[in-house]
């Protein structure tokens, strides 16, 4: 069948588009419908959800003020972050719901034979940990 070709043509494990390379996070059996949790592709912090059946993968800093949204619950219309509400679109990344404002990073996903890949870039793990960083103490500080 021309689709299961298709699927098994996006072998998981190999490179994809863009150097981009599908490492694997978890079992299926890991991440139940409903569920939300985080794990980790090589140093990229992940939360991993599934919602209506499909697995997906989103940085876990929320973009409000970075609280973890593997902590999250999942909502019709996404994840929502425990902190203060927001929902964002797990396809997307959209803030769909306040306070957050801005998107979430979002990571492709492949499910075959009972394992989960999440597809990685060169240069993701420097993009997708908090945006706010540990304050340092600056020059004249004691
Ligand atoms: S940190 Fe997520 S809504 Fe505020």
């Amino acid at each position: 069948m021309a689709e299961s070709d298709k699927a098994g043509s996006d072998a998981p494990d190999g490179q994809a588009g863009g150097g981009r390379e599908f490492i694997r996070v978890a079992r299926s059996g890991q991440v139940p419908e409903g569920w939300v949790r985080r794990f980790y592709a090589g140093e990229v912090e992940l939360c991993v959800a599934r919602l209506r059946g499909k697995v997906y993968a989103t940085t876990n800093y929320c973009s409000h003020l970075d609280c973890l949204l593997s902590a999250g619950k999942l909502v019709d219309d996404g994840i929502g972050c425990s902190c203060h509400g927001s929902v964002f679109d797990l396809e997307t990344g959209e803030a769909v719901y306040p306070p957050a404002t801005e998107p979430i990073r979002t990571f492709p996903v492949q499910e075959t034979s009972g394992e989960i890949f999440v597809g990685i870039a060169p240069g993701d793990a420097g993009r997708s940990g908090p945006r706010r960083r540990p304050r340092v103490a600056g020059p004249g500080a004691s």
